[in-house]
């Protein structure tokens, strides 16, 4: 596996490489991550990773100091998945001057993950977009694991006309259901144990749905009060259409449940389609 950190030895390593597949993480990297690059391997011929913790998406209070940073074994991962270029950039490499020229996507930022998380979207798709213009793949994958973010970084490539096709990767998940996370590093062994409550109850509401249930407001609410009879403090769980995560008005229509919540200092997100 070739490592660059610098955009124009990158730009000169992708020359004639046929059908380039890319999927641009964080690092720390655990199984979620690796399904992605194994999904890539099957769409390309060459492929290409991405690890940089990008500044732009983290708000002020947010984990960006603390956040795991494990590149050498993220690298001996990266290469028994068969990836054959990694990019690994500084802060100077990928931001030479304040990254000043921003994309805003539409009101989807401000919803759910975004009304808590203020700017986090915008850091995400100026970052996601620039790196798609650095590496110029035919084909970018992202989880499904982070169900908004594959929503605004779909849309952005097909309101920008990018010649890219967009796959989204399935959840992976540890055997009690906890999605994998590279924040999962945060848990206490007990955090840990009581994590698999959030998969349970949106899970439970998915089951509900599936049997006819259909006020979505006291479905939310109740998974709300499961969790903070446990200790947790939600953000949100909520019952949203597919199409373009506003509120589900109808069981007809393909419905997504999602949910942020905090145990103790560790804020946890996952989803299910229904
Ligand atoms: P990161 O959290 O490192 O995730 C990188 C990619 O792995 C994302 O597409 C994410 O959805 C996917 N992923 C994470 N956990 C997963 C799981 N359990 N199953 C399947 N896929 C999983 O998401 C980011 O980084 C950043 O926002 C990034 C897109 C790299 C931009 O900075």
């Amino acid at each position: 596996m070739q490592i660059h950190s610098g955009i124009s030895s990158l730009r000169s390593a992708l020359k004639d490489r046929g059908r380039v597949a890319f999927a641009p993480t964080m690092g720390n990297l655990h199984e979620g991550h690796i399904s992605l690059m194994t999904q890539a391997k099957q769409q390309a011929d060459t492929v290409v990773a991405s690890i940089f913790v990008n500044r732009l998406q983290f708000g002020p209070n947010e984990d960006f100091d603390k956040y795991p940073r494990t590149f050498d074994a993220d690298c001996e991962k990266l290469q028994a998945a068969g990836v054959d270029v990694l990019f690994a950039p500084t802060e100077s490499d990928l931001y030479p001057e304040p990254q000043e020229y921003m994309v805003e996507p539409p009101a989807i930022q401000h919803m759910l993950d975004g009304e808590f998380r203020p700017g986090h979207f915008r850091g995400v798709a100026t970052v996601v977009l620039k790196l798609l213009n650095i590496v110029q793949p035919q084909v970018a994958l992202f989880g499904k694991k982070d169900y908004q973010q594959l929503m605004v970084l779909r849309n952005m490539v097909r309101q920008l006309a990018l010649p890219i096709d967009i796959i989204g990767g399935e959840t992976v998940r540890a055997e009690d259901g906890l999605a994998l996370s590279s924040r999962n590093g945060y848990l206490s062994a007990a955090e840990r144990q009581e994590a698999t409550r959030l998969f349970r109850v949106i899970s439970q509401i998915r089951e509900q749905i599936c049997h006819g249930a259909h006020n979505f407001p006291e479905l939310e609410q109740a998974a709300v009060a499961e969790l903070s009879g446990a200790g947790w403090k939600t953000d949100y769980v909520a019952v949203r259409q597919q199409s373009d995560l506003q509120p589900a008005t109808s069981a007809k229509q393909a419905l997504v449940v999602l949910a942020a919540s905090r145990l103790g200092s560790t804020r946890l997100i996952d989803n299910i389609e229904v």
